[in-house]
């Protein structure tokens, strides 16, 4: 990774702070600076910067200091790189930032990375990194010393940004700072709104003594590299230069503008040469910065002539103006190597020159992230719940292998979560109205929970979800938690078969609830039965104008019937003499249409017609329980078999 060793040349090159002004640490600049691995936060004393820890941003890791005699002991950055934290646990690791101005605009992230033994291992990792769904960077080291920042710029399609560490096998992850800016919509401005990952930042000639330029010179706290550039003569002015007061959309630093390298000659160039390789996988992009200082242009001109690999680039040579920035912004196609030369044209009365460079890699964003309300709500479910999943960080559903094993995702378009399967996960308190935010959810689990209070009607409005809650002892089904005590007796008019045994109960208990309460709305509940409708002439085709009669309940006559796709169901007819009203027979139905349980028979549908009232249901074909308790059966049932029915006929209930 040759920007790696640039980096390093930097830190090995010695240096003594730049001054800097004295700064607020105003919480409206728009940044987030997090010092990995701190035990806490601080103003940074160099740069006035407010630094915070890992806490709130990220949940899992372990704090290092870097051991002695490879802590660094400069002034600048030493404080915020001498601490670090590790992920051994899990595949991805995320931190998670949520700037104030949220999404719709416009970031620059980085993330510094000094590996230093800190593990006293002497062996560095190499892993990647992860900007929300897309890969961003492979972290390599070239040895044991060698440190770097990563720095992207990032449009937020959200109002979190999430950076993930992922091992990939080759040792455990780690990051030593993380930081995020605010940028205008105009800086690092190219024709897609994809992150520009940046590989160098050259200044040139700055003075020994302010190799570094940082916050709030550099107003990202961007670091720019001193390259050293053969045939070339460091110039410079001392006059104040507002980097503000001139058109400067890349917003570079006064430091930056104030120093240039000018060619030797009218007739030399300067050359300079970008080694980082290039693939044919992304689009590069380099800025070139000239701004011109020099007092002569009033009288005298400087005509400049720009060519990357011996190609001229610029339709015409530019003449620089007094006190103005000329910025040139280049793509660039594959290539090994790159080389930029400057030369002034044969009208020119002064040499060449260059204020900075940068070159950077348009990263494509290949994977798209979790259709945002959903991943929101599955956050807010993780936080309500305090779900201790050490996996469920970053996107939920992308990649595909980080993909949260407890939900499924759908495959094509913008992911959305399809199944969520939180079975035996200690969950606890009431089922929260979030659940019902996944809007494409099929399939939801939630037994073998501590769940308490109502099942909610609003599962019922997600028309095509399937979802269990058997084994929460403390849930009850709407309207009747109050009533509950009074269930338990009858289990004992348990008869018939297996399945409209189960019926029964339900039926009577909603009997006993219902006197005391108001029943639903009848506009309620047909709004979200419809797909369980079927009219009398249905009725009757089913049941074979009720020609099989099976058996006779609480609730009146069952009849054998079949569904146009050949399956069997029992048609239960509402005798007028059933103690059971209108009213009952609407909230017997709302009640089915919600509730599914492994224990309960399925509800196929209703007929409410005129007279005729029926309720339709899966039938049971292995004979009623009678039949299966009696001793003449030759299948008797056992008697941990019979428990076992008088425990699951009690859970279902
Ligand atoms: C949910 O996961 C458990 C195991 O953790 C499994 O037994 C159960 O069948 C799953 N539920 C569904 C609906 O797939």
């Amino acid at each position: 990774m040759n920007i790696a060793s640039e980096w390093m040349l930097l830190f090995l090159a010695f240096f003594i702070p730049l001054q800097l002004p004295s700064l607020l640490a105003s919480t409206d600049t728009g940044y987030i600076s997090i010092d990995c691995g701190a035990e806490e936060a601080y103003t940074d004393s160099d740069s006035n910067i407010w630094y915070q820890t890992d806490s709130g941003f990220v949940e899992t890791g372990k704090n290092h200091k870097l051991p002695s005699g490879y802590s660094f002991d400069q002034p600048q950055m030493s404080k915020q790189l001498n601490t670090l934290r590790s992920f051994p646990d899990g595949v991805r690791n995320c931190y998670t930032l949520t700037p104030k101005q949220g999404k719709n605009n416009k970031y620059l992230v980085r993330a510094f990375f000094a590996y230093r033994n800190y593990d006293l291992k002497h062996t560095p990792p190499s892993f990647d990194v992860y900007l929300g769904v897309n890969h961003w960077n492979t972290i390599e080291f070239g040895d044991l010393y060698m440190y770097f920042p990563i720095e992207v710029t990032h449009f937020a399609l959200s109002d979190t940004i999430s950076v993930c560490l992922v091992n990939i096998g080759k040792g455990v992850p780690f990051i030593s700072s993380l930081e995020l800016w605010l940028l205008t919509d105009s800086t690092y401005r190219t024709s897609s709104s994809f992150p520009l990952d940046i590989l160098t930042r050259s200044t040139f000639s700055m003075s020994e003594d302010t190799l570094f330029v940082r916050f709030e010179d550099d107003v990202y706290d961007r670091v720019w590299f001193n390259r050293i550039v053969g045939n070339s003569k460091k110039i410079s002015t001392s006059a104040t230069i507002d980097s503000y007061g001139i058109e400067n959309t890349n917003k570079l630093p006064s430091q930056v503008l104030k120093t240039a390298i000018q060619s030797l000659s009218l007739n030399s160039s300067l050359e300079i040469y970008f080694n980082n390789h290039t693939d044919s996988s992304h689009v590069y992009y380099i800025n070139l910065y000239f701004f011109e200082f020099d007092q002569r242009v009033t009288t005298q001109k400087r005509i400049v002539d720009v060519t990357f690999n011996d190609k001229s680039i610029l339709t015409d040579p530019f003449t620089t103006q007094h006190l103005k920035l000329v910025t040139i912004v280049q793509n660039i196609t594959q290539a090994d190597h790159l080389r930029i030369s400057i030369k002034a044209t044969p009208e020119s009365d002064l040499p060449a020159m260059i204020n900075a460079f940068e070159v950077y890699r348009v990263l494509s964003l290949t994977n798209s992230a979790t259709y945002q309300e959903d991943a929101d709500t599955i956050l807010k479910i993780k936080h309500i719940y305090g779900i201790p999943i050490i996996n469920w960080q970053g996107d939920p559903c992308i990649p595909n292998h980080f993909a949260w094993e407890e939900l499924t995702c759908s495959s094509d378009g913008t992911p959305r979560i399809i199944s969520l399967n939180l079975s035996s996960r200690g969950l606890t308190g009431p089922i929260d109205v979030s659940f019902s935010r996944f809007s494409e959810l099929q399939s939801l689990d939630l037994s073998y929970n501590k769940l308490t209070g109502e099942v909610p009607e609003f599962l019922a409005q997600l028309s095509n979800l399937k979802f269990l809650l058997e084994r929460n002892p403390g849930l009850c089904l709407a309207r009747s938690c109050k009533t509950k005590k009074n269930l338990v007796p009858l289990i004992a008019s348990i008869a018939a078969s297996v399945a409209v045994l189960v019926m029964i109960v339900l039926t009577f208990l909603m009997i006993r609830r219902i006197k005391k309460k108001n029943g639903v709305s009848k506009k309620d509940w047909q709004e979200k039965s419809d797909k369980y409708v079927f009219s009398l002439r249905d009725v009757n085709r089913i049941t074979n104008n009720f020609k099989t009669k099976i058996g006779k309940g609480g609730f009146g006559e069952v009849y054998l019937g079949t569904m146009q796709d050949g399956r069997d169901v029992a048609v239960k007819l509402l005798s007028q003499t059933s103690r059971q009203g209108d009213r009952e027979f609407h909230s017997e139905v709302n009640l089915l249409t919600i509730v599914h349980h492994k224990n309960l028979v399925s509800f196929v549908g209703y007929c409410d017609e005129g007279d005729v009232k029926a309720l339709i249901y899966e039938y049971m074909d292995q004979g009623n329980l009678q039949g299966l308790l009696s001793g003449r059966n030759p299948n008797v049932l056992k008697w941990s078999e019979r428990l076992q029915i008088a425990v699951d006929v009690a859970l279902g209930m």
